[in-house]
């Protein structure tokens, strides 16, 4: 075993606990429910019968479950809004003393960051790993803006034209392209390269549309581990490029589609050996599930109605849906919200499949101009399935123009996202046209990415010979005509 993020060598104790974390862990399939060990000696991604596979654990507070006198004055105090189950208020207490904590810098390492990660900070309900094996940077604490009509705040114009062009009163953006590399990945990747340190990997893979792999490449960097990455010839966008290359990976670039990298990095990792980091480890699904966890705190616990996000691969619809499953069952939160995944029209595998009643799994040749989210076959498609199912959700598709008109209104209230993201808006805009999502229900869309990830699609681009003279005289004239 090697050292770990804070530069600490792992002792015996780390050994044990590490061996007693893996015990409590197991792998149940999401077709035919066969139950694996969490952790063998050569990596299961799959199931015999080539289902994915979901991460099986319990949850146990750290102390025995009591509420405390201000927790239950708390509880009965909420009545007006959602009543706030008095089973979760252990856990609500827990990591709201978490994130009440300053985020100082220990200098020997241990649980004050894993406190101020916003993955780690909930990691009785992410992974039990003993903190000496955490590869953090640490991620999540992202901004959730308020953007409705009427929860934007005063003179925010801006803001308030997002909520006006998607018709909603009390809407909340998440922007996950606020995390370290710049995407919601860095959450499932904190608990993925983890897992490969903590198990021995002697090298990391993925295939990615861009934002995987600036994120793998980026931890595993910190911990020094090879990292190869499969990547759609010619459909990655720059940004997420440069990242991958700067930080050090092998990039394949595989002449076919996404789908066709995802089939090869696959057969690749179990042919030779090497760590899977897609979201096919279900790994990497439970650090995603922090998005809904952190989401939920920054609410106080007041689940919203509805919850917005793109859909590609599929793993992030099935990890906050599994938050939301887990947090109503904890009794962190008093309903369940509704999921609605929305899907690229030339890119739409689940919404077709959704359309269908579910009866049968639809592939289909991808394009859109979001490259994050052109995938034909999802990976997660089961995993997502049973999480709309199970949210009483919607999948709806959206046409790249609507898309880039959403993405537009984004960038110009000064918030900004990828395209991909902007497919959150332009959903919601139109599940509220049709009356699904009702304009006075409280909603929250997740923004995946950040603006500069891909600094071409859908923004202005500054014209040839566009410089001006440098005397004021040209300057002034050039100003007149603008104001
Ligand atoms: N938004 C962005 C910015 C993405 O990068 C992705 C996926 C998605 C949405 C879709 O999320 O796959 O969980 O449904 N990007 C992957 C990648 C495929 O390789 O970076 P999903």
């Amino acid at each position: 075993m090697g050292t770990n993020s804070a530069g600490l060598q792992p002792d015996y104790s780390d050994q044990e606990a590490l061996s007693q974390a893996f015990a409590a862990l197991s792998l149940r399939c999401v077709e035919c429910a066969a139950l694996y060990a969490g952790v063998e000696k050569q990596p299961r991604y799959r199931c015999e019968c080539g289902g994915v596979l979901d991460v099986e654990t319990t949850f146990q507070l750290p102390w025995p479950q009591e509420m405390s006198l201000q927790e239950g004055y708390n509880a009965l105090a909420s009545a007006e809004n959602d009543l706030m189950p008095l089973a979760g208020a252990g856990w609500r207490q827990l990591f709201d003393e978490r994130a009440a904590r300053p985020p100082i810098w220990p200098v020997g390492g241990g649980s004050i960051l894993l406190d101020y990660s916003g993955v780690w900070r909930y990691r009785e309900l992410i992974l039990p790993l003993p903190p000496a094996m955490i590869v953090s940077r640490p991620e999540g604490n992202t901004g959730l803006y308020p953007v409705g009509i009427e929860n934007c705040g005063d003179g925010r114009d801006g803001h308030q034209r997002i909520g006006q062009f998607a018709g909603v009163e009390r809407l909340f953006l998440k922007h996950e392209g606020e995390n370290p590399s710049g995407s919601f990945k860095d959450r499932g990747m904190t608990v993925g390269v983890s897992m490969a340190k903590a198990s021995g990997a002697r090298a990391v893979a993925c295939a990615s549309t861009g934002n995987t792999s600036a994120s793998l490449a980026s931890y595993a960097a910190q911990v020094g581990l090879p990292c190869f990455v499969f990547l759609p010839a010619g459909n990655v966008a720059a940004g997420k490029l440069a990242q991958t290359l700067a930080y050090g990976a092998t990039t394949i670039s595989i002449d076919g589609d996404f789908d066709d990298a995802m089939r090869l990095v696959e057969q690749a990792c179990n042919e030779l050996g090497v760590y899977l980091l897609n979201s096919l480890n279900p790994y990497r699904i439970e650090g995603q599930k922090a998005i809904g966890f952190e989401l939920l705190q920054q609410l106080d616990w007041q689940a919203p109605d509805w919850l917005v996000l793109p859909a590609g691969n599929l793993g992030n619809t099935s990890a906050i849906g599994k938050a939301f499953l887990q947090a109503h069952q904890l009794g962190l939160i008093g309903h369940l919200p509704r999921i609605a995944s929305i899907q690229a029209s030339g890119a739409n595998p689940f919404y077709r499949s959704y359309m269908n009643a579910f009866t049968s799994r639809i592939s289909v040749q991808a394009h859109t101009v979001a490259t994050a989210i052109k995938i034909g076959n999802p990976v997660s498609y089961t995993r997502a399935r049973r999480v709309i199912e199970q949210t009483n959700g919607i999948v709806e598709e959206v046409r790249d123009d609507e898309i880039l008109a959403a993405k537009s209104v984004i960038d110009r209230a000064g918030i900004g996202c990828e395209p991909a993201s902007a497919a959150t808006l332009a959903g919601m805009r139109k599940l509220v046209e049709r009356g699904i999502i009702k304009r006075d229900e409280r909603v929250v869309g997740i923004l995946t990415g950040h603006l500069l990830k891909d600094s071409v699609t859908g923004i202005p681009q500054q014209p040839q010979n566009a410089a001006v003279a440098a005397n004021i005289d040209a300057v002034r004239k050039l100003l007149h005509g603008f104001l």
